[in-house]
């Protein structure tokens, strides 16, 4: 896919630069034509004389700079990229981009181009989530600059978090246009379940459905088949889709999605499940039949016996016949990134799945909010290499999220690829 491709390399100051030799690496194996652009503060940390090894070619540092003036010039070397990629791209690239401002050669191919642009982030956590940051990427994605990464963990600098630059295999998985898989068929849960309590009242949560709604919708979009089992939402079900199915209870759910994977059994496509449904754990145990009568129950205190109800992700992920070929699941979780991730984790074990979103709860993403963001964990890497979704809104999330399983899908044929063109 990257053969013969003309890429303008760009590294910026940081540390993550010494992971940038790799990339470029991996870049030329691929049989790409790469131009390397380094700023001033990237020389601090690594040479150009590096990366011209690597590429064969001159590194250009300078906007004015006699060679590349003497040859193709700044103008014609934007003209000339396929694309540009930045890795690492600092938080001050970051904003300088966000901003329109060209100190330097980099920056000024970045406004002279009109290819696509990639940045894959790399900085220090708190500067990762400052809301300056946060600004300037949005700003730069809703003018079609691609975000890669960054992912989640150990930072140089000792603190933990969002702001690591992605791997430089996983930033090649990135650029690789999305495939489209034919045989593949989507089941996916989405939105809350109601418990009833009486023929009136019942228990639920706050799940809106959008997130579970915006993977289906995209997905759809794309040309794939999907199933889609939703609780009581106020949202109008995605077109195309193969078959959309309402239930109300948590044992109905389970009883649907099965239904729903048999009748696909021999239909021999790989069957993805996403369970995105805020599922009710518990049910009351004997819902009245009638309206349950305040004179009756006060002044005592109201308690409701409840019992569980069938976890249907683990239920559908651990089975030994028919599992789906790859199971996702969600998990909502309140507490800070360290502990969150150890409980995503564990549940991404202990149900069996193959990768599990990560949604921290805050005032404006998450739950009934228009905008999400997320870290993700995949079966193969689990907590070492957490890719983090800055936010954005639901549709851009579920784009990014469905280009990361069919890469996750992948990954073991590209990693092969690349361990036979080492030899
Ligand atoms: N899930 C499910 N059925 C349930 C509970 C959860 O299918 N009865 C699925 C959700 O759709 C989600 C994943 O399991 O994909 C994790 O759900 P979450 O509510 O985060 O966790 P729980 O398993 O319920 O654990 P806890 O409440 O302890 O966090």
């Amino acid at each position: 896919m990257l053969k013969n491709k003309k890429i303008l390399l760009g590294i910026t100051g940081g540390i993550a630069a010494y992971k940038s030799a790799e990339l470029c690496r991996l870049l030329v194996k691929a049989g790409a034509h790469v131009q390397v652009v380094m700023t001033h503060s990237a020389q601090a940390f690594i040479t150009p004389l590096t990366f011209q090894a690597l590429t064969h070619k001159p590194v250009y540092t300078q906007v004015l700079d006699g060679e590349l003036e003497s040859g193709m010039g700044h103008i014609d070397l934007a003209r000339w990229a396929d694309f540009i990629l930045i890795a690492p791209a600092s938080a001050h690239c970051v904003a300088q981009l966000a901003h329109g401002l060209v100190p330097d050669l980099l920056t000024t191919l970045c406004l002279v181009t009109t290819a696509p642009i990639y940045l894959a982030p790399a900085m220090n956590q708190q500067m990762w989530q400052h809301e300056a940051t946060q600004e300037n990427i949005a700003k730069l994605v809703t003018r079609g600059v691609k975000i890669l990464g960054p992912g989640v963990g150990e930072q140089a600098c000792g603190e933990f978090g969002p702001g690591r630059m992605l791997e430089p295999a996983e930033i090649i998985q990135g650029l690789m246009p999305p495939e489209i898989h034919h045989d593949m068929h989507f089941v996916i849960t989405a939105g809350p379940t109601q418990e009833p309590i009486d023929p009136v009242r019942y228990i639920s949560n706050r799940s809106s459905g959008k997130m579970g709604f915006a993977l289906a919708e995209v997905l759809a979009e794309q040309g794939y088949p999907v199933s889609l089992i939703h609780g009581p939402v106020s949202l109008s079900v995605p077109k195309n889709l193969t078959r959309a199915i309402q239930i109300t209870t948590a044992q109905e759910m389970y009883e649907s999605v099965h239904t729903v994977l048999a009748s696909l059994e021999n239909q021999h496509k790989k069957i993805i499940f996403i369970s995105v449904a805020a599922v009710s754990d518990f049910k009351v145990k004997s819902p009245s039949l009638e309206k349950r009568k305040k004179s009756v129950e006060l002044p005592s205190l109201l308690t409701l016996e409840c019992e569980p109800n069938p976890d249907v992700l683990a239920s559908v992920s651990s089975k030994l016949r028919g599992r789906p070929d790859y199971c996702i699941g969600f998990a909502l979780e309140t507490a800070e990134m360290s502990s969150a991730l150890a409980y995503a984790e564990k549940k991404l074990a202990q149900k069996n799945l193959d990768m599990i979103i990560l949604n921290q709860l805050q005032a404006d993403i998450a739950f009934e909010q228009d905008n999400n963001a997320v870290t993700v964990l995949f079966k193969h890497t689990g907590k070492q290499k957490p890719i983090y979704l800055s936010k954005a809104p639901k549709t851009q999330i579920a784009k990014q999220l469905i280009k990361l399983i069919f890469n996750d899908i992948n990954v073991t044929k590209t990693e092969n690829d690349y361990a036979k063109s080492e030899t």
